[in-house]
């Protein structure tokens, strides 16, 4: 852009540095204190680099040194780098589920971005909550801000076997539950499932959400895919940080490129690539932070029109590391370009369009032509009936086929200390044709909706071969899990939503092509379990629990809080 546009007096951070007063005063001489002199900042985009690293977040442990590398950039292009630690939300450690705090973290984004002098920033995440947590925060902020994704880390191995996160071990500890797997192997296992830095490297929620970012215009081109320890992703840190700085002198703000073609597009992404059931929550509140409606129903559209083309677990075959070599996000999308707004804006300063092409696709296996995808329709699709009135989800293509029409009786657990007290009880009458639900596994009900719906099947089915069953809850699964799992039952159990009132026994119909779940129970008799049902007991008095029950809304609306939905504009904060 012209110089001539970029004018210091307009930068926000000039409201900090540039008056002749006390205050400013202050502000210059603290930078000082750090041992920067006034060339150094005076007259510059201030780039906060916000940065999830943290020893508790095993996937992000190459962010210290990639920070590094996205001040170089910043450096390069004439900004002002400061690297700001934010709070960090890993998925292996965090309890009871990453979730809980995804809001948490988007209020602290939003509040970092507002109080501080900062014209643009870098979003350091990758590890699941922490994609949708900053977009968030950045967006109701409405900074200038660039989403660096953490890559995702090397292919595990085992015995010359292929192992991916996640998805190998609820397979491996199946067949261990089973009796088909000694100590020896299981520890060998645990030794070779996670090599290097990154996030999981199975097409889970964090290579979803990576990507979903990138799609909806929020990363540079190609960068969702390279992995967390190659070189190039080195360079891409870097290119971030020299990107940034003109997207801060420009004022492009998240809310110029997160339209409503910009999240039809990301839809899109997640069915072509059998993306993550998470991915459904985190987009309808990433876009209510935008100010866009994203109802179920705009997911099963989208989905029922868009082959998945991504060959990869955990509804395919390959790995994420297999997907960058075989050209990545930037050639997949360009395969599917005829169903994609192609005139989107994205942080590169060109549209989706021409990030996307001439992209090529390596391998044919992996990235499949259209003419030969991994399943012809999308790979999430949304349920309703009176057991769901307001919607619930199922990923089929990670589903054994013979179940997704299936009536069988219910066996119901009413939260998850019972399915665990009574799951593997010899007494338990329980068949592969039955149905497991589970209830109180909500966003309040649990709380924070976990990762808790790929239910486990009891040890003596495993033991008889069965390796899926029906399984329904309010509950979300892991986007590295499969099965046939009903989830994001809505409204939850712990409000009185329909889950609440299933009893062992009732029949359940899921008829997963006509998006239909039933409970065969009149409505009479749902009435008279309606009128004595009783409210679990709320759990917190006081704090975050609390704060969380209070604000936190359904499934289908995106489990954002009420409060941080998109509205009036936020001041800005006086400075004095
Ligand atoms: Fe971090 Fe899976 S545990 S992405």
């Amino acid at each position: 852009m012209p110089d001539s546009k970029r004018d210091p007096s307009q930068l926000r951070s000039a409201r900090w540095f540039a008056p002749d007063d006390l205050r400013s005063f202050g502000h210059r001489s603290r930078i000082k204190q750090m041992g920067f002199d006034t060339p150094d900042y005076q007259d510059k985009p201030v780039i906060g680099i916000l940065n999830t690293w943290s020893d508790m977040n095993t996937c992000h442990t190459h962010f210290r040194d990639r920070a590094e590398k996205v001040k170089q950039g910043v450096w390069q292009a004439g900004g002002f780098p400061m690297e700001i630690p934010v709070m960090t939300l890993s998925e292996t450690f965090m309890k009871p589920t990453s979730m809980y705090y995804r809001n948490l973290v988007a209020m602290e984004v939003e509040e970092t971005l507002r109080c501080y002098p900062i014209d643009g920033a870098v979003l350091m995440g990758g590890c699941d909550k922490t994609v949708p947590s900053l977009i968030m925060g950045a967006t109701s902020a409405n900074v200038p801000s660039i989403f660096l994704p953490a890559g995702v880390m090397l292919k595990g191995c085992w015995k010359g076997e292929t192992l991916g996160s996640g998805s190998d071990v609820w397979k491996y500890w199946a067949e261990r539950r089973a009796g088909n797997l000694c100590e020896d192997a299981w520890s060998e296992i645990e030794d070779g499932i996670a090599r290097s830095p990154g996030t999981c490297m199975t097409m889970g929620t964090a290579a979803t959400m990576m990507a979903i970012a990138e799609v909806l215009g929020l990363s540079l081109p190609g960068s969702s895919s390279i992995p967390a320890v190659h070189s190039a992703h080195s360079r891409m840190a870097s290119a971030c940080g020299r990107r940034i700085v003109d997207l801060a002198w420009d004022q492009v703000k998240p809310c110029d490129i997160l339209t409503e073609q910009a999240f039809d597009n990301a839809i899109t992404a997640d069915m072509a690539l059998g993306g993550s059931t998470n991915a459904i929550i985190h987009l309808i509140a990433m876009a209510g932070r935008a100010g866009i409606k994203l109802d179920l129903e705009r997911f099963d559209e989208i989905s029922q029109k868009t082959p998945v083309i991504g060959n990869l677990r955990p509804s395919g075959k390959y790995l994420m590391p297999d997907f960058y070599d075989a050209g990545g996000l930037l050639a997949a999308m360009n395969r599917i370009r005829d169903f994609l707004h192609l005139d989107c804006l994205t942080v590169s300063g060109a549209s989706l369009g021409e990030n996307i092409d001439g992209a090529q696709v390596i391998d044919e296996d992996i990235i499949r032509p259209l003419d030969r995808p991994v399943s012809a329709s999308g790979g999430t699709f949304v349920l309703r009936g009176n057991l769901a009135p307001d919607g619930c989800v199922i990923k089929p293509t990670a589903a054994e086929a013979r179940l997704l029409k299936h009536r069988g009786p219910a066996v119901v657990f009413s939260d998850y200390k019972d399915l665990k007290e009574r799951l593997n009880d010899d007494d338990l009458d329980i068949s592969a044709d039955h149905i497991i639900v589970l209830q109180n596994a909500g966003p309040i009900g649990a709380p924070g909706i976990p990762e808790w719906g790929m239910l486990p099947i009891p040890d003596k089915l495993l033991k008889q071969g069965v390796r899926d069953m029906v399984r329904i809850s309010d509950s979300r699964m892991s986007g590295t899990s499969y099965g046939t799992c009903v989830l994001h039952v809505a409204p939850e159990s712990a409000i009185g939503g329909p889950l609440a009132l299933v009893q062992t026994g009732d029949y359940i119909e899921l008829d997963v092509e006509a998006r239909r779940i039933h409970l065969d129970v009149s409505d009479e008799e749902l009435a008279t379990r309606k009128a004595q049902w009783k409210a679990p007991e709320v759990r917190f008095q006081r704090g975050y629990g609390k704060l969380f029950a209070e604000q936190i809304t359904q499934a289908n609306e995106g489990c954002d809080f009420k409060i941080l939905h998109h509205g009036p504009d936020t001041p800005e904060p006086e400075i004095h």
